[in-house]
């Protein structure tokens, strides 16, 4: 026997507001998305780098439509008109995608409190101010919705020199958690994507070759991890299947977490 939803879904076709889109695990996202006739707006800082995105959509003939919007997260007074701004370009919003981030490197004993501040403001306090932005004007609209938040697997195991990262992306999990505790009753959605190391050519966020290389090593799975693998996980938890989950957190990290498949046998 199936139960109804308290607050209904919106019809179809849905439309996802997709952050760090012109990331490379944002922009994955946004294109899985798409495929699945989601209209997706892509917002990110580096708004040259989403025109391009927009343009091959438009001629590869997605499903979904594409549009773009510039954003600071880091101006969280400016979100709520940001998610207004999201709404009018298609007409709604259903789905939200925190996949904006920063994991740069500073070790422990040198860290400066603006670094921290940097990445725990994109990683966690944006994240709260965003996804309060979009779930009241869910609630206010009368629909459901889904959140997916793109975690790490560092939420759950420390590594030198992310003491920031790791510290924002364990609250990220539990952000996740209090998120999806007091919106079930509006049928909002709120997840997590936890992945292990992903091929990205990032700019924003480049990785030394000997870390790599080490974490590579370190991955029972027997071949790199894409943006792709991310994006299948995101198009899942906002599909019907996931449609009795909220406050779980998806580990997509080729085995990572069960532990290190670079140790000998002891
Ligand atoms: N690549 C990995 O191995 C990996 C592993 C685990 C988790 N993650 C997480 O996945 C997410 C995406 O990472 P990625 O690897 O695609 O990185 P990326 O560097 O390719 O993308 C990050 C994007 O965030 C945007 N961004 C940063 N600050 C912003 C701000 N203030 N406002 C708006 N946009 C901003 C950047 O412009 C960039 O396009 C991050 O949250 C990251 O922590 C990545």
């Amino acid at each position: 026997m199936s139960t109804p939803e308290s607050t209904p879904a919106r019809n179809e076709p849905r439309i996802a507001l997709v952050t760090g889109a012109a990331g490379g695990i944002g922009a994955a996202v946004a294109r899985r998305l798409s495929e699945d006739g989601v209209k997706v707006i892509l917002a990110d800082l580096r708004a040259d780098r989403l025109a391009p995105l927009v343009a091959a959509s438009s001629s590869s003939g997605s499903a979904g439509a594409f549009a773009a919007l510039e954003v600071d997260l880091t101006d969280r007074a400016s979100l709520p008109d940001f998610v207004d701004r999201a709404r009018e370009v298609f007409g709604g919003l259903d789905i939200l995608v925190n996949a904006a981030g920063l994991y740069p490197s500073a070790p422990l004993l040198e860290m400066r409190d603006d670094q921290w501040d940097q990445v725990m403001d994109v990683n966690l306090s944006a994240v709260f101010s965003l996804s309060r932005a979009f779930a009241r004007r869910l609630v206010d609209a009368g629909h459901g919705g889904h959140i997916v938040n793109i975690s790490s697997g560092a939420s759950a195991r420390a590594r030198r020199g992310a003491a920031h990262y790791c510290t924002s992306k364990a609250g990220l999990d539990m952000l996740t958690k209090a998120f999806a505790l007091e919106l079930a009753e509006h049928s909002i959605h709120v997840n997590a994507v936890s992945p292990g190391f992903i091929e990205v050519d990032s700019e924003v966020n480049p990785l030394g070759e000997e870390y790599v290389r080490k974490i590579r090593g370190g991955q029972p799975w027997p071949r790199a991890g894409v943006p792709d693998d991310i994006a299948g996980a995101v198009a899942f938890l906002c599909g019907p299947d996931a449609s009795w989950m909220t406050g779980a957190s998806l580990s997509v990290d080729g085995g990572a977490g069960t532990g290190n498949a670079a140790l000998p046998l002891s």
